[in-house]
């Protein structure tokens, strides 16, 4: 089986289901180029039928952006998978992502539909987006909670149609990571025709166990995780890219996998996000917090002095942040400034510069030295929530 692991970046879908996360056509397109550049294997565009505007965004990111497979999100419902198209069709490498619930209780109170109700749609949502596009995923909402046996069927049925990826989401978070690792064991087990076909596992946070589940379904085999940067997502989150690749290329040895993402964006990746959602990122958040590589004890502070890899299991440099000596104060230029923030992983436009400068200048008048966290508040104050 292949080392590497195809990362699929839904921050521009299941992200922007976060709440007050919504982002217009300028600032996705922005945000898609930059996940480009992350070298993302797979970017979530959006969901054409979802509204005109996020059409006419997903159709916009589809002409511009090179590189990854574009995919958008339909249920299988024709009409959805029509438009679907009709939005991604334009990209260099266009996927549809289809899905229905396979759960009981979704069944029963959502869609108010049986089982077989349920592989008909299947049958013909898959074979509708398989007329269309060369690339299709199928997506088994709640498959975590899902009667094993039925979910196998449901596989069955997709994989007959030719979809190329089968997604296991745990849709509400609920799974265990060892749960979640043997379910793809079934899986595989029962379905052993999945071998043609990719695995990807998307999971959600409601546990906190996003990502540790994520990583179990890679250990069973699942070469496709799904995730968004800085972990946003419908309620708790998505599994948090940086850490899913961070975790990947700091244990290669344990997990001997790869990723093709170009680690050093990770951060500004991060910055880009909090300054598009205007949701900020706690300061101990794993890899892109502001404290992710402080050390603040003596006893830490001397040994990375004699050796940055006694409390550091990986380097700052490697996901993109920059450490320098460079001192902040009231006699510093728009330059140093413009500098420090890019080094923080902001990404200013000219006008959003000329506010925070102004700002600085008037704290800089009442504080020796000007911290990161000083700009990061600023940045907050003058820009994110302008
Ligand atoms: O969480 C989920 O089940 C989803 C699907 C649409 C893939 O986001
Ligand atoms: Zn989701």
């Amino acid at each position: 089986m292949s080392d590497y692991v195809k990362i699929f970046d839904t921050t521009l879908r299941d992200g922007e289901q976060s709440p007050g996360a919504s982002m217009n056509r300028e600032e996705k397109l922005r945000l898609a180029h930059r996940l480009a550049q992350l070298k993302v294997d797979i970017i979530e565009v959006g969901f054409p039928a979802a509204s005109p505007g996020d059409f006419e965004a997903v159709k916009s990111i589809c002409q511009e952006v090179k590189g990854p497979v574009l995919a958008g999100l339909a249920r299988t419902v024709p009409s959805d998978i029509k438009t679907c198209w009709e939005a991604i069709k334009y990209a260099e490498n266009p996927r549809i992502h289809t899905f229905i619930a396979t759960s009981d209780i979704h069944l029963q109170y959502k869609l108010k539909a049986t089982r077989e109700e349920v592989l008909e749609k299947v049958k013909k949502g898959v074979g509708l987006a398989v007329s269309l596009c060369d690339d299709v995923q199928f997506s088994l909402e709640d498959a975590s909670r899902s009667d094993p046996e039925f979910m196998c069927q449901v596989i069955r049925t997709a994989l007959a149609e030719g979809a190329t990826t089968i997604n296991i989401p745990d849709t509400v978070g609920y799974a265990l990571p060892d749960e979640f690792q043997n379910l793809i064991t079934l899986i595989k087990r029962e379905v052993p025709e999945i071998e043609k076909a990719t695995i990807s596992v998307h999971c959600h946070d409601d546990l906190g166990m996003a990502v540790a589940n994520s990583l179990a379904g890679v250990k069973a085999g699942a070469r496709q995780v799904e995730g968004c940067i800085n972990g946003i997502g419908e309620r708790a989150g998505n599994a948090s890219v940086e850490e899913v690749v961070m975790a990947i290329a700091t244990r290669h040895e344990s997990l001997g996998l790869k990723t093709g993402i170009n680690k050093s964006k990770l951060f500004p990746t991060s910055r880009l996000v909090t300054m598009i959602t205007g949701i900020s990122v706690q300061p101990n958040k794993a890899i892109v917090g502001a404290n992710a590589f402080a050390h603040e004890s003596g006893i830490h502070v001397d040994g990375v002095l004699k050796q940055p890899l006694t409390y550091e299991i990986m380097t700052p440099e490697e996901v993109g942040i920059s450490t320098n000596n460079l001192v902040l104060g009231k006699h510093s230029g728009r330059a140093g400034l413009r500098k420090r923030v890019q080094e923080m992983g902001y990404d200013l436009k000219e006008k959003d510069l000329d506010r925070l400068f102004e700002a600085f200048k008037v704290l800089a008048d009442k504080k020796k030295e000007i911290w990161n966290e000083d700009l990061e508040a600023l940045i907050a104050d003058e820009i994110l929530r302008m």
